[in-house]
C-alpha cells in the first residue's frame, strides 16, 4: 500500500485510539520524573509497548527505552524519539491532571512527546503488516541536562538495525494546535559553553598602581565580545553570545580588587563554521585584551549540543507525514534553543517538528519550563499520527531513491 494511502488507515487511528492517549498524556503528566532517575515512567513504557508486541532491546542503561518492531520484510530501519524527563518546578497551571510529585513537572512537556510516541507504537503495531522495513522507538532520558542522547550514542543506539532515518519531535507553544513545524535546514541552534577566566594581581582597591586589576580587563573584555556577532558573523547568518554569570570578589567587600575573575556564558549559532569563527575570535579577544591589561586571560570553549539541522533528503517526507494526519505544516523561525537530538544526527540523517500545542481559549499559552505550562491535548493525536506517518514516508522515499 502506498504512504500515502496509509495516512487515511492513520488518521482513523488517531481518532480511534485518542482516549488511549489521553490517558497515557494523564499518567505521565501527573507522574513526572527527573532526568536520569525516569524509573516509573520506563517501567510504564516497556509495559505499554510490550502489550502492542514491540520488543524491548536491552541496552546497559537504568532509565529509558528501546522497543524495536519488525515490519513485514526486510527493509529500512526508522527510529522515532521521545524524551521522557521532567524538570524540577512546582506545578501553578490550570492543568486538570496536575503533577502529583511535589516539586516536579512536566514543564516542557516531554510527557506529550512520550504519550505520542506511545500513540505511535500503538498505530504501528496495528499496521505492522504495511511496514516493509522496521521501526526503533527511542524513549530518551535525560535532555533536559543535555545528556540522555550523548549516552544513548555511547551505546550505540542507532545500530542493530542500523537506522536509516530519524524522527523526533517537540511541543510548541508558540504555534497553534492542529500545525506542526516542518522546516528545511536549521531548527534549532547549537549550544556552547564559555568560561573566561581572566588572572590578575589583587591588592588594595585604595591603590591600584600596585595592582594588576582583572575586573577593568574582564569589563573590556564584555564589551568586544559584543563585537563578535556585529562585526565577525555575517549579516546573513546569526548567533548569539551572551555573558551571564561573573564571578569575583568576597562577599560585599568594596576595597579590595581581587585575583580574578570568572565569567560564564552561552554561545548560540546555526553553523559549525560559525561556531569555529567565534570560537576564535572570543579566545584571541580574551587572550590579547587580558594581556595588555598585564593580565592572563583564558577561554574554555566548551562544544555541547550541535545543530537541530533537519536532512533536506527527509523534507518531503516529513511535510507529507504532516498533511497525512490532517494538521497544516508551517514554516516559523528557528529556534535559539538547543536540543539535544542533534546528536542522534551524527549517526544517521533526522527530522525534528514542532508539535503546535497554543490554545488561548484553554490557557495554553505558556512557554517551556513556565509552571504554567500546559498543552492543548489534542495535540497527542497529531503528534501520535506525524510520528506514525513519517516511517512509511520515509521508507518509500528511500525505496524510491534506491531504484
Ligand atoms: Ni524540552
Amino acid at each position: 500500500m502506498k504512504a500515502l494511502e496509509m495516512g487515511e488507515r492513520v488518521r482513523e487511528y488517531m481518532r480511534q485510539l485518542e482516549p488511549e492517549f489521553i490517558r497515557d498524556l494523564h499518567w505521565l503528566h501527573e507522574h513526572p520524573e527527573l532526568s536520569f532517575e525516569e524509573y516509573r515512567t520506563t517501567a510504564y513504557i516497556k509495559e505499554r509497548l510490550e502489550n502492542h508486541g514491540i520488543s524491548i532491546q536491552e541496552y546497559p542503561m537504568k532509565t529509558g527505552v528501546i522497543g524495536l518492531l519488525k515490519g513485514r520484510e526486510e527493509g529500512p530501519c526508522i527510529a522515532l524519539r521521545a524524551d521522557i524527563d521532567g524538570l524540577p518546578v512546582e506545578e501553578m497551571s490550570t492543568n486538570a491532571f496536575p503533577s502529583l510529585e511535589k516539586g516536579k513537572m512536566h514543564a516542557c512537556g516531554h510527557d506529550t512527546h512520550t504519550a505520542s510516541l506511545l500513540g505511535a507504537a500503538h498505530i504501528l503495531s496495528a499496521l505492522r503488516e504495511e511496514i516493509p522495513g522496521s521501526v526503533k522507538f527511542i524513549f530518551q532520558p535525560a535532555e533536559e541536562v543535555s545528556l540522555g542522547a550523548k549516552k544513548l550514542m555511547e551505546l550505540h543506539c542507532l545500530e542493530n538495525p542500523k537506522v536509516d532515518a530519524i524522527f523526533g519531535l517537540h511541543n510548541s507553544p508558540e504555534i497553534p494546535i492542529g500545525t506542526v513545524a516542518v522546516k528545511k535546514g536549521p531548527l534549532m541552534a547549537s549550544s556552547d559553553r564559555i568560561i573566561f577566566t581572566v588572572k590578575g594581581h589583587g591588592g588594595h582597591g585604595g591603590i591600584p598602581q600596585r595592582n594588576a586589576d582583572p575586573i577593568v580587563a574582564a569589563a573590556a573584555i564584555i564589551q568586544a565580545v559584543q563585537t563578535v556577532v556585529s562585526r565577525n558573523v555575517s549579516p546573513i547568518d546569526s548567533a548569539v553570545i551572551s555573558i551571564c554569570n561573573i564571578q569575583a570578589g568576597e562577599g560585599t567587600v568594596n576595597n579590595v580588587t581581587p585575583d580574578q575573575v570568572v565569567m560564564y556564558g552561552t554561545v548560540r549559532a546555526y553553523k559549525k563554521e560559525t561556531q569555529k569563527l567565534i570560537e576564535k575570535r572570543l579566545r584571541a579577544l580574551t587572550e590579547s585584551i587580558s594581556q595588555a591589561y598585564g593580565c592572563q586571560g583564558i577561554l574554555d570553549y566548551i562544544y555541547e549540543l550541535g545543530v537541530v539541522d533537519n536532512a533536506v533528503s527527509l523534507y518531503e517526507a516529513a511535510y507529507e507525514a504532516v498533511t497525512a494526519t490532517g494538521a497544516r505544516p508551517v514554516d516559523p523561525d528557528p529556534s535559539t534553543g538547543g536540543e539535544d537530538f542533534s546528536e542522534f544526527l551524527r549517526g544517521a540523517p533526522g527530522f525534528f517538528y514542532w508539535l503546535g500545542v497554543r490554545n488561548e481559549e484553554k490557557d495554553c499559552v505558556y512557554s517551556w519550563h513556565s509552571p504554567h505550562f500546559q498543552a492543548d491535548e489534542r495535540c497527542i493525536a497529531i503528534g501520535a499520527g506525524t510520528y506514525a506517518m513519517s516511517v512509511f514516508q520515509a521508507i518509500e522515499g528511500l525505496q524510491n531513491k534506491s531504484l
